[in-house]
């Protein structure tokens, strides 16, 4: 199928794009003229720097959320233990296998804003004793999916748990004993007198529910959104509960990793307002990371809005546009911490990401927040994933938002259908670099101009609050490098996203003071931007080999199609 869509900008020439490239200069300059000569037949250049190193790309930033909300929960995870639908302990099986396939490392629970109106008690215990409750979401909620439930399906994929306590409806004390439920010790513990070892009570309740040992939960998150639905709080109100919350909790011979309720998008005055309340008392601050939460809204001028299947040319160069300014919400926040955090300890966990539409292709009524993923989400990901690599430096932990049935999902499903979207596939294509050395690339490329930059674009999540300044070009070529010990030698993985809509880009790769022997890779590219996976037919996107040649004199030369998302894993020589 042909893309629909006429070309939404005129491309510079080739000839006006070398010459105005400084990549191209320098190229004349530092590898003399047989290199400029391979730049020069090419429409863009990425040069990879390993001694650059950035930092070690955490594997947590490929981390997921899900939150009792719509479908998310129930139907998308828990089906329950009768069900006809193939279910591990009542856990959907499809959504155990996608999230092992990506490797999935955490996952953050139950919310959202639901988390801070939740009791962690209403969930544990017998299922069918367990209360019915009105839920933040306008939805009742049974409790068949509780702590437990959530902790089995973390062990099964195997990925570590990161629980959102709630801050705004209880009180320090159900959190400190929310941890203690989670990781005290089995069996009998000393205490601080002459008598015998006794099991700690809370141990004891959770084996009695099932679970003799610790479930080992580090990640904490304390509170959410407090700026808005967690509470309504001022940084200096925050600042003050944060503080009583995490003054003192059970450590268990292990640190608590706590995350504070950072800003929401490029708010940089909540976290320099929240740092300085932290810091003006000399008082450690029990701080591990700061969370933000970005999300990218299907339309410039409206939280929440557009259509996630229907977009132009224009809409798609400005969502890919307004998502890349992840880029700038990370560094600004960064550099708002840097007077107090000038070690660097404490890190930024982006735990909400992912582009968020209105109404219209939710899976029912009742999966509320559900929507469907085109080839455009897939390579909002890539940029998003490949901003993080760059910042590996930064950002310690993201999750999108949400794993399933919701905003940013990479699977969808109802009942006894399912697909995973092209979302998944990315993740997918860029797990090779989890836990990699990320190092520096430069790109150079015709940037795309965005016809519908904004001074002033609104940015939220439920909450909606605050807006962002877009910018009016895009970048042509994006990605990231990582770089990988393996039996015999390194492996180079470079992801790549090329979002023109009509043009390939042949691209001279080269790798300073190393030669390229061999590369091999995975393209994501759909005929058209507006494709999607259904039930009816959940391979229409899937990635296919990439076309690669040989290298020439240590250099590859590439051709990235029209967006497109790419996985390259060079072999050096
Ligand atoms: O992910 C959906 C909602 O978006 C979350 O509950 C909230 O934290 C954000 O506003």
């Amino acid at each position: 199928m042909k893309n629909p869509f006429p070309a939404a900008y005129e491309a510079p020439s080739r000839r006006a794009f070398l010459k105005s490239s400084t990549l191209a200069a320098a190229a004349v300059a530092l590898r003399g003229s047989s290199l400029a000569h391979a730049a020069a037949q090419a429409d863009a250049t990425i040069d990879i720097l390993p001694d650059e190193p950035i930092a070690t790309i955490s594997p947590e930033i490929y981390s997921h959320f899900i939150e009792h909300l719509g479908g998310v929960i129930y139907d998308g995870v828990w089906v329950g233990e009768d069900s006809r639908i193939p279910n591990v302990n009542g856990i959907r099986k499809a959504f155990l296998d996608t999230m092992r396939e990506v490797k999935a490392p955490v996952i953050r629970w139950p919310g959202g804003c639901f988390a801070d109106s939740y009791d962690w008690r209403d969930g544990i215990g017998p299922r069918n004793k367990r209360p019915a409750r009105s839920g933040f979401w306008n939805q009742q909620d049974t409790n068949q999916y509780g702590l437990h439930e959530f902790m089995h399906t973390c062990r099964a994929i195997g990925a570590k748990p990161y629980i959102a306590a709630d801050l705004r409806s209880l009180p320090a004390r159900d959190f400190y004993q929310e941890i203690e439920y989670c990781n005290a010790p089995a069996g009998p513990v000393l205490s601080n007198s002459a008598a015998p070892a006794v099991p700690n009570a809370l141990a004891a309740e959770r084996a009695a529910n099932g679970d003799v040992e610790p479930f080992d939960v580090d990640l904490w998150g304390v509170g959410n959104e407090s700026w808005g639905c967690g509470g309504n709080l001022t940084p200096e109100e925050y600042a003050a509960i944060f503080r009583r919350f995490t003054a003192w909790t059970p450590g268990y011979g292990k640190p608590n990793r706590f995350v504070a309720v950072g800003p929401n998008g490029d708010d940089v005055a909540w976290t320099r307002r929240l740092f300085e309340s932290l810091h003006n008392n000399p008082e450690r601050p029990h701080l591990w990371g700061l969370s933000v939460h970005y999300y990218t809204s299907g339309s410039a001028t409206k939280f929440a809005a557009g259509d996630a299947l229907k977009f132009s040319n224009d809409e798609y160069y400005d969502l890919l546009t307004r998502g890349s300014l992840m880029e700038r919400v990370v560094t600004d926040h960064w550099t708002a911490m840097e007077p107090y955090n000038r070690n660097h300890a404490v890190k930024l966990v982006v735990d909400e990401w992912g582009a968020w539409y209105g109404k219209g292709t939710e899976l029912a009524p009742e999966y509320n927040l559900s929507q469907q993923s085109t080839m455009r989400d897939a390579l909002l990901t890539g940029i998003t994933l490949d901003i993080f690599q760059r910042h590996a430096d930064k950002v310690a932990v993201a999750a999108v938002a949400q794993s399933i049935n919701c905003i940013h999902s990479l699977m969808l499903a109802q009942g006894d259908k399912f697909t995973v979207t092209p979302t998944f596939h990315v993740f997918r294509m860029y797990t090779p670099h989890q836990g990699a050395q990320s190092i520096r690339a430069d790109f150079s490329a015709p940037s795309i101009p965005n016809p519908l930059a904004i001074d002033s674009s609104p940015v939220g999540g439920n909450s909606t609050n605050g807006s962002v300044r877009v910018s009016d070009k895009l970048a042509g070529l994006s990605g990231s490098a990582s770089i990988a010990p393996t039996g015999n030698g390194k492996l180079l993985t470079l992801t790549v996203v090329n979002p023109h809509l009509d043009r390939p880009l042949t691209t001279d790769i080269a790798v300073r003071r190393a030669a390229i022997s061999s590369a091999k890779g995975t393209v994501l590219a759909g005929h058209d931007i507006h494709d999607h996976n259904t039930f009816a037919d959940p391979n229409a996107v899937r990635p296919t080999d990439a076309k690669t040649s040989a290298p020439t004199n240590g250099r590859l030369t590439h051709t990235f199609p029209p967006a497109s998302v790419t996985t390259l894993e060079i072999t050096l020589a």
